[in-house]
Parts: C-alpha cells; sequence; structure tokens
C-alpha cells in the first residue's frame, strides 16, 4: 500500500499518464527522528545489488516523533543528502506514529466501488476528515467467513505529506511515493511468499516500532517512546563514560552477562524492563483475542527484530527468554540477493537500521 500517482497530492504534482521520468531510478529515503537513510539498488543478473547509500545523522529536536520541528536544519541535512548523493526521484516513507492502519469488512456489492465505499465510511475509523485524508487500500480476501470483503486500509492526512512533499521539492529532490514505515519494513524482514505470523519490533534510538504481519498482511502497528538510547544512557551513569563511550560498551557487551559485569546487567535488564511490558502487553493482546475472540487469528510464531539495536550481543536471547517466543534478527536482505550471489559492503551486525529503506525500495523493484 502506498500513497503514490494513484493518490490525489502525488497526481497534483505529475499529472497523467505518468512522465516518463517515472522509471528512472530512484532512491529510497526514510527520515527517522535521529537519522536519514538513503538505499538503492540496482539489477545485476538475477539478484539486486546496492548502489548509493547512507545514514546521515539528523541533531536533536530537528524531528520529534515523526513531526518536522525545525523546518530550516532539515532541509539543510536534505540539501547535503542532495549533494552527496546526486539524487533526483525518490521513494519516501512515513512514520507510522503519522499513518492509521485499520481492518474493514465490505459487502461483496462493494467489490466494483472499492475505494468509494472505503471513503464513504473513512471518518468512523480515523479522526480527520475524508478531505483532509489521503488513503490506500489492499484486500485481503475477497470472501471471508460472513461473505464478505476484507480490506486493510491505511490513512494519512494530506497536510502532513504536503509537509513533507515540500521540503523534499525545496532541497531538489521530488518524491515519486511515500509508503508507510511499517509496510516497507515488513516487506524486507519477511521473506516474500511467506504466510506466517509474526511480531516485528524496530528498535531504533528512542523509539520502537511494534508491529504484526499475519498471512503477507500488515495487521497492527504501534510505537513505543523508548529505544536503545536509554541503554546507553544506563550504562553512562552506571560507569561515568561518555555517551560515545557508552554506545561502544553496548555494542560491545550488551546483555551478556559474567562476573564482572552484574551491575550492569542489573541496570540494563531493569531499563529495559518498561520496553518489555510494552512488548508483552501487544503480544498477550494478540495472543488472547487469537484464543477466545477471532479463531482464524494465527498465534505469533515468532518475534523478528530490527532496527539498529537489533544487533545488541545478548539482546534476542535475553529477550526470547522473557518473552517466552523464539527471536530472531531479521536478515533484511533476504527479499534482495542470496550471500551466494553478492555479499554487500555493509556488514550484517549494521545493516539492521537499513530494513525500512530496503524495504521501500523493493516494493519499487518487484
Ligand atoms: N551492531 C550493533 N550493536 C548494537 N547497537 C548497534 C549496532 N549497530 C548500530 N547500533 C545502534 O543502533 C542505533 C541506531 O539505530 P537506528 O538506525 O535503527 O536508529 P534510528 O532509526 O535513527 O532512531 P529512531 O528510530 O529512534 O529515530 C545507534 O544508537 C547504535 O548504537
Ligand atoms: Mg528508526
Amino acid at each position: 500500500m502506498r500513497f503514490n500517482k494513484k493518490s490525489k497530492i502525488i497526481n497534483q504534482i505529475f499529472g497523467f499518464p505518468p512522465p516518463k521520468f517515472l522509471r528512472m531510478p530512484a532512491v529510497g529515503i526514510t527520515i527517522s527522528d535521529h537519522s536519514i537513510k538513503v538505499m538503492e539498488f540496482l539489477r545485476s543478473g538475477n539478484h539486486l545489488e546496492i548502489g548509493r547509500y547512507g545514514d546521515i545523522p539528523i541533531q536533536e529536536h530537528v524531528m520529534i516523533s515523526g513531526d518536522i520541528k525545525d523546518r530550516k536544519k532539515l532541509k539543510n541535512i536534505l540539501l547535503s543528502v542532495k549533494e552527496k548523493f546526486g539524487i533526483n526521484f525518490i521513494y519516501a516513507s512515513v512514520p507510522e506514529e503519522k499513518a492509521y492502519l485499520f481492518k474493514l469488512e465490505l459487502p461483496k456489492e462493494a467489490i466494483n466501488n472499492i475505494r468509494e465505499s472505503i471513503e464513504f465510511q473513512l471518518e468512523e475509523f480515523v479522526p480527520i476528515s475524508s478531505k483532509e485524508a489521503i488513503f490506500d487500500y489492499e484486500i485481503i480476501t475477497e470472501k471471508n467467513d460472513n461473505g464478505k470483503i476484507e480490506a486493510n486500509v491505511s490513512v494519512i492526512s494530506e497536510k502532513y505529506i504536503n509537509d513533507y512533499l515540500g521540503i523534499f521539492q525545496e532541497a531538489g529532490m521530488i518524491p515519486i511515493s511515500f509508503e508507510i514505515e511499517a509496510q516497507a519494513l515488513k516487506r524486507a524482514v519477511v521473506p516474500s511468499g511467506d504466510s506466517g505470523t509474526y511480531m516485528i519490533i524496530d528498535i531504533g534510538r528512542t523509539r520502537t516500532g511494534i508491529s504484526i504481519v499475519s498471512e503477507g498482511f500488515l495487521r497492527y502497528t504501534s510505537t513505543v517512546s523508548l529505544g536503545g538510547d536509554s541503554l546507553i544512557t544506563a550504562i553512562q551513569k552506571q560507569m561515568g563514560v561518555s555517551f560515545e563511550e557508552a554506545d561502544k560498551i553496548k555494542q560491545k557487551f550488551g546483555f551478556i552477562k559474567n562476573e564482572k559485569n552484574t551491575e550492569l546487567y542489573k541496570s540494563l535488564t531493569i531499563t529495559m524492563s518498561a520496553l518489555e511490558e510494552e512488548i508483552n502487553k501487544r503480544y498477550s493482546y494478540w495472543s488472547e483475542r487469537s484464543e477466545n475472540v477471532n479463531k482464524n487469528r494465527k498465534k505469533i510464531q515468532k518475534i523478528i527484530l530490527c532496527g539498529g539495536n537489533a544487533n545488541i550481543p545478548g539482546f534476542k536471547e535475553y529477550l526470547s527468554l522473557r518473552i517466552k517466543t523464539p527471536v530472531e534478527v531479521a536478515n533484511i536482505w533476504a527479499n534482495a540477493f542470496s550471500f551466494d550471489d553478492y555479499i554487500p559492503e555493509i556488514s550484517f551486525n549494521y545493516s539492521s537500521g537499513y530494513a525500512s529503506v530496503v524495504g521501500l525500495v523493493l516494493g519499487e523493484m518487484y
């Protein structure tokens, strides 16, 4: 599901039919509160290889929970990205905090005018008027047990997209499409054709995205304002070192327990407990509903970790023990290439933060 040339805003810019440049190479860009990630794929035989890529830091207070707080600074960072990578056309993401995702049942007669039927009901589900909203949908099933059409709908405010469009354009880049970050993430971390039920946890610096995917569809998304930086702060306090030094310690020792670091281990587990609770809450809610309310709902088979902090040593084992579910770190390249064909220069341990931008571009490559 993406807000692209079919959606009204992009229509206004491009008009129809889509001009030739839409077929020109474009690069994926995600903007989070703390970084801009850039990724391009190039075709090589029957697999993809990485083209231009980068991870550009954003200073504090420029972006807060996906809102642009310092337009001038963000524009300058985007200008430097444009200059460094020579990017003209982009696929961009929208943080899930800014989007609404819901499942809708429609009578089977709606099959010929699904868009209108959804638009008609939009305001019952989201706190923005349908005039101010841009939405897209995907059909989950054309006939469920009640004989109805089931659709996944994602909605975003037109104003928000306009804001982003404006700043990209001011920096000389033209967005071809926008996609909700969790949708893109799913495309990168769940192998294509895999119909399992998974919880995807994207642990960044100060935010963690928690989503659930089942039978290939995104069923749930949420964001928690906690991330790996709280562990860095805990290490800083415990050991009296700088933020940078504490980050290195986190990356080197993390949740590996030994006789020398019992105090540090204890403080990291205490710090992590708030996030753990948020994960558990969502996990239990999904599981209880699959047992009691909706028997068709599949149980979560495993947790897939991504985001820069997915590779904290010992963390996946720790989380698996706490949530009592298998946990694995995503191979974010699984749908792009196999390591038999191509070895990327970004090492596996440092690739996890690129998950959503990889998914964004993959959506345009197939
Ligand atoms: N191998 C690694 N082991 C542990 N931590 C790592 C590793 N590689 C990167 N990180 C951590 O990942 C963090 C960056 O993660 P990510 O790129 O997902 O954040 P972000 O998306 O910019 O943040 P947010 O989503 O909060 O805005 C850094 O703080 C860094 O400490
Ligand atoms: Mg992030």
